[in-house]
């Protein structure tokens, strides 16, 4: 059970980070494409934000605490800050790249939840996982 409390640690910095990297592409996103830009982010940080407290109730449901601040998120998160603000394309590359890091902390969690027999958890994951590749589709889709 350590190990998936670990795996669910994990995965709620991971999107956490991935969370707040939306929200500052969706701040200063700029260029001539800056309506749709501006709206795909916002749609897509709303999902990510709404999923992280779903990933911390869990970790409570296993009787596990679920950290909540930024140099517990920075030590465990797959996903690397991003603090200058770069191109429109970049910022859609970069949020492609780090949605399957989401992807990966997910399917790492769900492997051990299916061992322990954690049906709830396990459906949760699953249906994460499968936003996260409909998120992978419309990354893809505007990446030129
Ligand atoms: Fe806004």
């Amino acid at each position: 059970m350590e190990q998936l409390l670990e795996k669910m640690k994990v995965l709620l910095a991971t999107n956490f980070a991935f969370y707040l990297k939306l929200h500052f592409f969706h701040w200063n996103v700029t260029g001539p494409n800056f309506p749709q830009y501006h709206k795909f982010f916002e749609k897509l940080y709303e999902d990510v934000w709404e999923a992280s407290d779903g990933i911390a109730e869990h970790i409570r449901a296993l009787k596990g605490f679920a950290p909540g601040s930024f140099s517990r998120f920075s030590e465990m998160s797959t996903i690397k800050d991003q603090i200058d603000v770069i191109p429109a394309e970049q910022m859609i590359s970069n949020a492609y790249y780090d949605n399957d890091r989401v992807i990966e902390a997910l399917m790492a969690a769900l492997k051990l939840a299916e061992q322990y027999d954690e049906q709830g958890l396990a459906n949760f994951l699953q249906d994460r996982i499968d936003t996260h590749k409909k998120h992978a589709w419309m990354l893809r889709s505007t990446m030129s």
